[in-house]
């Protein structure tokens, strides 16, 4: 509900109040976000400048309250006397925007540039400011767990208008924050670092064109006691898929101004009369119920709100990629045996990655062409995806269209369409992008693609990007707009094809393309140890349901790490659970598990996928409120570890519940040459007989099972001890290293 009283606007939701008046200058001041207040409390919520501070420049001179620069605001400009960060720069010209008028509208405004929205909306108010020659409109739009605020330029004068910045929201916090943070590259997504906001700014950014994987666009501002169930914590992120910049800094008197929008760099608007810039949205949630309530308000504003309504809630395929199994080496003959396997192990979608189009043999060729390689495919992508069908798997494709080999057909006829700047062209994997401000580049890919979807029984599309941009400059945001225009073309009139996007993995982890693509790759690393770091990254901002995550290999391809079986998969449970290795070589071992692994997915996939997610002190737990699935994640173990107590959150006190672990077992090649103390005979660690036997046999590594009530299992129970060198015993957890449990906590009739 959103209220207008006395000056004093009100958006209330059950979750949040976000309050702010309209001060005797017609400026905005921020008043409250966080917890459900009354209106009626404007008065004690409001910046008291008393006397001043001294050194002032005021609105009109005697007028202490007139001190922008030491009061809370909704915005700000230059040249007025706040010497904070301004949200918006003309450049060279000073911004004194003034409220003039207000109205409230059901739903969203409608945005016309073509940047996606978040849809669902409760209600919007929107704010006119001006100024002489300009209009600042500011959008308020209130959803059950999350408010989204943007901005808009508009040129009302005579003149051009010089937009060197614009900001999609600023608020001036009291109080004292640190800044988490998700950063990395490739690989190495979404680690977590905590900065500490003080006089200095604390900035997040990224200038590669893409939301990047060096600096996700989502971070937190939280209070230094916060914890994952109690303590105020503040959730930020935008819609939008390009460059992107947010700061916070606290000022002399405890405010900490926070904004987020389109990086300024490589960015400047020249605004003709009468023409009109609009930014993209933000996202700004809170929560005083720690990390876990602000996670909670984010995955429910996420799920209800940036995935398109018709894959909401819908359970995401177990899916197989052929990606590391073949990189670039298949047939169809090697990829329908692959498919037999899949489907035998109950993936229920096939996805054939990169390799299958033009020269395409290795990265160094063929991007841009779309002429299916009929070497490899004789009966092309209709008979190949009509064949995989048949054997009762839905088929999947991946393409990469934004990008451009040199060495392809497509730039050999049209090399302008590729962007490169005025210096000898840089490569990044071989290729370059093309030009998507170009009307014709994408039509070209819109014709392309959709070709190949039409001809072929299509269900699921992998839509890749490998390249940073350095030569985008001033196109960068025309680039994203085109990039959307784009998705929009082909998938809103193919609804049934379930889009993961992707980007060299998490490159493009956000919510622009989370409002095309229900869920997206989340990292080309999949080791699990890995992983615990990076899903957890994204588990602050974005639910399960839009974070791909697969089983593959051992040793693993990017860490050289040995990790077993059941760890790569309960890691990959909590998340769009898929397979990615060579299954012609699986030990039958190895097939029994998966094959369990996938029965146990799909029994609680609803849970994994959509249940609420929590961090707990030995890693994470999901649950639709009757049954809780704790997963506990060892990295090294130490010699004689010690009991380990496991807390879980969010269950009924009173209840009593079924505890029962999934069934972890223990290969007998892993004991090795410690098998000579429990034979009967000699057994040679390296030969023939222990070999076959780690084909078909494993051991129990200590299963769970008793009850306890809510209260105790929140207080802590402690769990079965771990392997502590004192010999092997089916009832403790013989793990090892890098070892894994799945809890099913199950609520018992009373
Ligand atoms: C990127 C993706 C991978 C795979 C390859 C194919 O690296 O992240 O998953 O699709 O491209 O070239």
């Amino acid at each position: 509900m959103i209220t207008h009283q006395n000056g004093v606007f009100h958006i209330q939701t059950e979750s949040y109040s976000y309050l702010f008046k309209i001060d005797d200058y017609g400026i905005p001041e921020h008043l409250h976000f966080g917890t459900p207040v009354q209106t009626e409390d404007a008065f004690p919520l409001s910046c008291r400048p008393g006397l001043g501070w001294g050194s002032n420049v005021l609105l009109r001179e005697g007028d202490t309250a007139s001190n922008l620069d030491a009061l809370a605001l909704e915005w700000s400009g230059s040249g007025r006397g706040d010497y904070r960060e301004s949200p918006v720069e003309l450049t060279g010209r000073a911004t004194d925007f003034r409220y003039e008028t207000f109205e409230i509208l059901e739903g969203s405004a409608v945005m016309t540039s073509g940047l996606p929205q978040a849809h669902g909306a409760m209600e919007t108010l929107h704010l006119t400011l001006g100024q002489k020659g300009a209009k600042l409109h500011l959008y308020y739009t209130a959803f059950p767990t999350a408010l989204v605020r943007r901005s808009a330029l508009e040129n009302t004068g005579e003149e051009t208008i010089p937009l060197g910045k614009i900001m999609s929201f600023c608020v001036d916090l009291p109080g004292s924050y640190t800044m988490a943070t998700f950063n990395g590259g490739w690989i190495g997504e979404m680690r977590r670092e905590n900065t500490p906001v003080g006089a200095s700014k604390v900035v997040n950014e990224s200038l590669t064109g893409a939301s990047s994987n060096r600096h996700n666009p989502g971070f937190l501002l939280y209070e230094a006691d916060a914890t994952e169930t109690a303590g105020r914590v503040y959730g930020f992120n935008l819609v939008y898929s390009g460059n992107h910049y947010a700061s916070a800094q606290r000022s002399l008197q405890g405010l900490t101004r926070v904004m987020q929008g389109i990086h300024m760099s490589h960015f400047r608007k020249d605004l003709a009369p009468g023409e009109w810039f609009e930014t993209p949205e933000a996202v700004l949630a809170c929560s005083d119920a720690g990390f876990g309530g602000l996670s909670r308000n984010m995955h429910i504003f996420v799920n209800d709100h940036i995935i398109r309504p018709d894959w909401q809630g819908r359970p995401r395929p177990v899916l197989y990629n052929s990606w590391e199994g073949c990189v670039f080496d298949f047939n169809q003959h090697r990829l329908l045996e692959l498919a037999d396997r899949a489907k035998e192990l109950g993936c229920e979608l096939f996805v054939l990655d990169d390799g299958w189009f033009g020269q395409r043999n290795n990265d160094h060729a063929g991007l841009g062409d779309y002429n299916v390689n009929r070497k490899k495919l004789p009966q092309g992508m209709e008979g190949l995806s009509r064949r995989i069908r048949e054997k009762g798997l839905e088929f999947g494709l991946w393409f990469e269209p934004e990008s451009v080999n040199p060495d392809s057909d497509l730039y050999r006829a049209h090399p302008e369409w590729a962007l490169t700047d005025a210096f000898e062209p840089v490569y990044g994997r071989n290729q370059l992008l093309l030009d998507l401000t170009r009307k014709e580049v994408r039509d070209y890919i819109v014709e392309n693609v959709s070709r190949i979807l039409d001809n072929a029984q299509i269900s699921y599309v992998k839509w890749d990007m490998n390249r940073h941009s350095i030569a985008l400059g001033a196109k960068a945001h025309d680039f994203v707009l085109g990039l959307y225009d784009v998705l929009r073309r082909i998938f809103i009139p193919r609804r049934h094809i379930l889009l993961e996007s992707c980007s060299s993995g998490g490159n493009r982890f956000d919510l622009g393309m989370l409002c095309f693509s229900p869920q997206i790759w989340a990292s080309d690393d999949t080791d699990p140890v890995e992983r615990l770091t990076i899903q957890e990254g994204y588990s602050y901002l974005y639910p399960q349901s839009t974070i791909g995550a697969h089983v593959s290999a051992a040793p693993h391809a990017q860490t050289l790490r040995t990790t077993p079986l059941s760890t790569r998969g309960n890691v990959a449970f909590f998340g769009c659970l898929g397979y990615e290795l060579d299954l012609k070589h699986l030990l039958n071992v190895e097939i029994k598990e998966i094959k369990e692994q996938i029965a146990f997915y799909k029994q609680y996939r609803d849970i994994f996928q959509y249940g609420t997610f929590g961090r707990t002190n030995l890693g994470w737990q999901v649950s639709d409120g009757k049954t809780t699935l704790a997963g506990v994640f060892h990295r090294l173990v130490p010699a004689a570890p010690g009991y380990e107590q496991l807390r879980l959150t969010g269950l009924n006190p009173q209840k009593r519940y079924q505890v029962t672990s999934l069934a972890q077992t223990i290969r007998v090649g892993q004991f090795g040459n410690l098998l000579k103390h429990v034979a009967p005979v000699h057994i040679d660690p390296n030969g023939q007989l222990l070999r076959m036997a780690d084909r078909h046999v494993t051991l129990p590594a200590g299963n769970e099972c008793f009850t306890a009530s809510g209260a105790a299992l929140m207080s802590g129970i402690l769990l079965r001890p771990l392997f502590r060198g004192t010999g092997y015993d089916q009832n403790q957890r013989t793990q090892g290293d890098f070892g894994s449990d799945i809890y099913i906590v199950e609520e018992l009739a009373e």
